[in-house]
């Protein structure tokens, strides 16, 4: 869907375009996000069409004049993510040869971040060829929320805007929470950084979770780092996909002593059997963002909660098409 945008009502800032008018085309990863964006930015969709031939090839049709357009594309490239990757590539395609003056790629949830190295020999960096194709295909910028990797960034040649979820989440907590009595972890010592950013906002004590394997073939020991007895403990990571960390992680918890366990996490891949997983755990509440169009059974899980995010992106979007600094939206 594409639209044209007119200064915001509900937007932090009007946006001005510098250089001509602005569009954001939608693909079908994420309606529900795009739709959020367009009203926080206070513009009516409209139409693009983004179908599949007989044979599952994807059409890309937009039905708007773009010339000369400062253009937004939407995009996660979440399940099915290689449909949604080429959807991403195909309208990026269509709108260049569009003539649009500028296109950002908008993806909220960024797929195969995970593959970021070689993780043995003779194995891809998918991340960095993803990053490739979406170059090679037209985009100059790229806009993204709570990039697995951070140096991923350095993947592109083009510029990009990593943002974070981080201040959303800290407003949920503050209004939820006492937060003296709350405690924020990283389920593991790759994600102290984001932990620690969070805990600062909410000023709030870290703990760290240490899995360690002692001998192949035995199982995982979940060494809990800080005190975290008679605290309210909250997970923070960018991913939940199978939930075996998050589970895991609220048990060891809660065997040393904390009170009871929440989880902050940005991309709610949720795959497999992950929903009922986190449904009969012990964990008090899931909160995802909607960076992934949450599922039926997500969206009805009595213990998973989705905070919305097209505000944060809308905002980003804004104040990139009027070339205002993005960084300060986190100060
Ligand atoms: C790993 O580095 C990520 O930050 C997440 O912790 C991981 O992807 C979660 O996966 P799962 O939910 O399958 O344990």
């Amino acid at each position: 869907m594409l639209k044209s945008v007119s200064p915001s009502s509900k937007g932090e800032a009007a946006i001005s375009a510098k250089n001509g008018s602005i569009k954001l085309v939608a693909g079908n990863s994420n309606p529900e996000l795009a739709a959020g964006i367009s009203d926080w930015l206070g513009v009516p969709l409209t139409k693009a069409s983004v179908r599949r031939f007989a044979d599952n090839e994807i059409f890309v049709e937009v039905l708007e004049n773009v010339r000369g357009s400062d253009v937004f594309v939407i995009q996660s490239t979440s399940y099915p993510a290689n449909d949604h990757l080429m959807e991403l590539l195909i309208m990026t395609d269509a709108l260049r040869r569009a003539s649009a003056r500028r296109i950002t790629a908008v993806i909220p949830y960024f797929g195969y971040a995970r593959q970021d190295r070689k993780v043995g020999s003779r194995a891809p960096i998918s991340a960095k060829l993803v990053a490739n194709i979406i170059t090679h295909a037209g985009a100059d910028r790229v806009m993204t929320l709570d990039l697995h990797a951070a140096q991923i960034q350095g993947f592109f040649d083009i510029p990009t805007d990593n943002l974070f979820a981080a201040p959303v989440m800290a407003r949920d907590i503050k209004e939820r929470f006492d937060l003296s009595k709350v405690m924020v972890v990283s389920p593991d010592v790759g994600g102290v950084i984001r932990a620690r950013g969070l805990a600062k906002r909410i000023n709030a004590p870290l703990a760290i979770i240490d899995k360690r394997r002692e001998r192949a073939g035995e199982s995982e020991v979940m060494n809990v780092i800080g005190e975290v007895a008679g605290y309210t403990c909250i997970l923070i990571d960018d991913i939940v996909d199978s939930g075996g960390t998050l589970v895991n992680a609220a048990d060891a918890l809660l065997a040393n002593g904390a009170k009871d366990v929440y989880a902050y996490i940005t991309h709610g891949v949720l795959s497999g059997g992950a929903v009922p997983r986190i449904t009969g755990s012990k964990l008090k509440e899931l909160v995802i963002t909607d960076s992934i169009q949450p599922t039926k059974a997500m969206r009805e899980a009595s213990n998973i909660r989705v905070l919305p995010i097209a505000s944060l992106i809308g905002d980003a979007i804004g104040r990139t098409a009027s070339e205002e600094s993005v960084s300060s939206l986190f100060d």
